[in-house]
């Protein structure tokens, strides 16, 4: 039991495993990993995809065509598929006022052309997202950057990237990934709700959607569960980042569920029974305290997590008195229109209705919030 298959579409960046473990004030703890074997590993383990940057296929042959090949080769003889890839826009000294709207126009033009090349190869491998993750695209001042402007040329290079995509007949998508800070003081399109205002600006909204990771809705001290079910009515949850977080501070990225497991008990239960048909893509980092075995240990326990979530949502919602509970806080009775089938604003101004009868009526919540708690700890069900 809780043993992945690729039929629960568990996906992993290269650059989660791979990550060697430096930050800001201490040197890499592990050595840097081989994409080939990363392939071989997660497909062992159970995953079905693996996600990349650019740059991260190099972390060991410098040569990019060897890199590619290697890759390809890895894919093919484990049938693990690439269902997203990205633009490493943060790493180089070259983006440290951003890619898409650094202030310099040149620095501008060399993001645009290096999402270019990589998106050729992500069609290549087959991925159908592209995510844009624009860490760099930020300040520190409000004098540093006019952000009319930055939204401006923000919006200038999706709708470069959209045209280059229809124009080669591609059938890939963009996903923004917000994020409040970090690296940059403050980040552009921060939020969910930020990005997805900034969508519907673009010349293509339909092409452009959203991947919205745990942590960093929960660094800004939102509720992920809520942002990714807004996300998902307006058809934007393209492709998710799953990981945990210890509430408003540094991006944590840890394994999925390690953070706030209530609200990953309640992600699941949204993904599972709300329309998700996406990848269940994991952005985590080991801990740097681990070692070379504990990266495929703390993989395997995204998945495992994610599995024990899946079988707890599922027995929440099939408990009787779960559903008894549901009905008595009358969770289905929002799902009914406020107004009948042909009744007008007219009708419902000569309705009779005891405000205060209405008023003194509980919901009972409580129950409600209590037997999710007693699933998740493992008391019912
Ligand atoms: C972060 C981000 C990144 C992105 C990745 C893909 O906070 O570092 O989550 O891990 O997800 O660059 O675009
Ligand atoms: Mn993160
Ligand atoms: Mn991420």
């Amino acid at each position: 039991m809780y043993e992945p298959t690729p039929d629960d579409r568990f996906a992993f960046g290269l650059w989660t495993v791979g990550w060697e473990a430096r930050d800001p004030f201490g040197d890499a703890t592990r050595a840097p990993l081989d994409p080939v074997e990363t392939v071989h590993r997660l497909a062992e383990l159970g995953a079905y995809g693996v996600t990349f940057h650019d740059d991260d296929l190099l972390a060991v042959e410098p040569d990019r065509d060897k890199a590619i090949a290697g890759f390809r080769k890895a894919l093919d003889e484990t049938g693990m598929k690439v269902p997203m890839a990205t633009t490493n826009l943060f790493t180089h000294p070259v983006f440290k006022d951003g890619a898409f709207t650094s202030n310099d126009r040149d620095i501008r033009r060399h993001a645009i052309r290096k999402v270019l090349r990589n998106l050729d190869l992500a069609v290549s491998l087959g991925a159908k997202t592209y995510v844009c993750w624009g860490g760099r695209e930020g300040a520190e001042s409000d004098a540093a950057k006019d952000i009319r402007s930055a939204l401006a040329r923000y919006k200038e290079a999706m709708d470069i990237l959209c045209g280059y995509v229809l124009d080669q007949g591609y059938d890939i998508r963009f996903a923004i990934e917000p994020k409040p800070n970090e690296p940059r003081g403050d980040i552009l399109l921060p939020t969910i709700g930020h990005a997805l205002a900034f969508i519907y600006e673009l010349e293509h909204p339909e092409m452009v959607g959203l991947n919205p990771e745990v942590g960093h809705e929960q660094m800004a001290g939102l509720n992920y569960v809520h942002g990714a079910a807004q996300a998902l009515w307006h058809g934007k949850l393209f492709h998710l980042d799953l990981n945990g977080q210890h509430g408003p501070r540094y991006d944590q990225d840890l394994i999925f569920g390690h953070g706030d497991l209530k609200s990953a008990f309640f992600l699941v239960d949204l993904l599972e029974h709300g329309g998700y048909d996406g990848p269940r893509h994991f952005d985590y980092k080991p801990l740097r305290t681990e070692d070379a075995q504990d990266v495929w240990d703390s993989a395997a326990a995204n998945m495992r997590t994610y599995l024990i979530l899946k079988e707890k949502a599922r027995a929440f919602r099939a408990d009787p008195e779960v559903q008894e509970a549901l009905r008595a806080s009358r969770v289905d009775d929002l799902a009914q229109p406020t107004l009948a089938p042909g009744e007008t604003p007219a009708d419902l101004l000569s309705d009779d209705f005891d405000v205060e009868e209405a008023a003194r009526r509980g919901y009972h919540f409580t129950h409600l919030n209590q037997l999710a708690l007693e699933h998740l700890m493992g008391v019912r069900g």
